[in-house]
């Protein structure tokens, strides 16, 4: 077994947490995450109110006795959604652990951790890392360059982002971004994570409530197949390489440049869930991550964790004899 400070702070086995993740965060994947012994994490804001939420967290509890979370994601937006709504129905649910992140999540934290529970605060700079540490969060999760979805602007890969944190933070941080393998988390352990998060590796598994399609795409997909889109909107997002991510990117480069006017109904949040109903990988935006090089095959999560588990306690065991005793003199 492989024990760190995240398996010792969360109650769970394997040091893996499955990142929140829209549209796909539904009661199965968290609850066949736990079950297999990481941490699941519902995302709060695929439900449409908070009311519903509670429903979710209900199913969720009813498939596993093992510790989960509920991931709570502030986005910029015209209508904001009821996010003390939601985090009062997961706290009044008995939820114990939080994963926050996105913009200035302070009062969100403050209120977790007022009620006693967990916050994994996941941020994709050193700054923010330590103003999450001052803010009280138990662990910050260190999103890479790598990582799908939203990198920030700064694009320093998870190899110098985790030594820095080594350096800087005091609390325990984990690693995320690019992360699908035991080779991943024996190279985070050995950069001093506790433990990592992944996203694109947990939508290609049997739980993963998206269709086939999509998982059988991303099988066939390499690390050559995503693109950043709103890079010029200082917003930047990792997402598979398709028709429609091509045409925003075009459109970002045009003289001038774009605004989010120009290609909102092409990003539009509705036809990126739909490409997960429907399996048609050009339907709209979808998010991914570079990791989509290491996926060669759609596990269920039982089977996907009890093999990283054993393959980097492999891994540890060999690099150990790497090391040889100096010969006394
Ligand atoms: C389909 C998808 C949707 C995501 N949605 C969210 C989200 O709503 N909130 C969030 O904090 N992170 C979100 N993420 C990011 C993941 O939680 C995680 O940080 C990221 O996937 C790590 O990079 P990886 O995909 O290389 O493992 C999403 C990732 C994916 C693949």
């Amino acid at each position: 077994m492989i024990t760190t400070a995240l398996t010792k702070l969360l109650g769970i086995r394997v040091p893996v947490v499955q990142g929140g993740m829209q549209w796909v965060g539904k009661p199965p994947l968290p609850a066949a995450v736990s079950n297999a012994g990481g941490l699941g994490l519902i995302t709060a804001l695929t439900q449409p109110d908070p009311e519903a939420l509670r429903t979710v967290i209900r199913e969720t509890r009813a498939a596993t006795d093992k510790p989960f979370g509920v991931n709570l994601t502030i986005l910029p937006s015209i209508n904001p959604p009821d996010y003390e709504g939601f985090a009062r129905v997961a706290v009044e649910e008995g939820v114990k652990i939080f994963e926050t992140a996105g913009n200035n999540p302070g009062k969100l934290i403050e209120f977790f951790k007022s009620h006693g529970c967990i916050v994994i605060h996941k941020c994709t700079t050193i700054r923010h890392a330590k103003s999450a540490e001052r803010l009280g969060v138990d662990v910050v999760s260190i999103d890479g360059f790598e990582c799908a979805g939203h990198p920030g602007e700064e694009d320093i890969g998870g190899l110098v982002l985790l030594a820095r944190a080594a350096q800087e933070l005091k609390i325990p941080y984990i690693a995320s971004g690019g992360i699908g393998d035991s080779r991943g988390l024996a190279a985070c352990l050995a950069l001093g994570a506790a433990g990592v998060n992944m996203g694109t590796r947990f939508m290609c598994t049997v739980e993963s409530p998206i269709h086939q399609n999509i998982k059988e795409k991303i099988v066939a997909s390499t690390e050559y197949d995503t693109t950043h889109i709103f890079r010029t909107l200082n917003n930047t997002s990792r997402v598979f390489k398709n028709v429609v991510s091509q045409q925003v990117v075009a459109i970002e480069r045009r003289p001038g440049g774009a605004k989010f006017e120009d290609v909102r109904d092409l990003v539009a949040g509705a036809r990126g869930r739909i490409v997960f109903e429907n399996g048609d990988p050009d339907y709209g935006i979808w998010t991914a991550g570079l990791v989509l090089g290491l996926i060669k095959d759609i596990p269920t999560c039982e089977e996907l964790l009890s093999r990283i588990e054993r393959e980097t306690e492999e891994i540890i065991g060999g690099m150990a004899k790497l090391v040889k005793a100096k010969a006394k003199l």
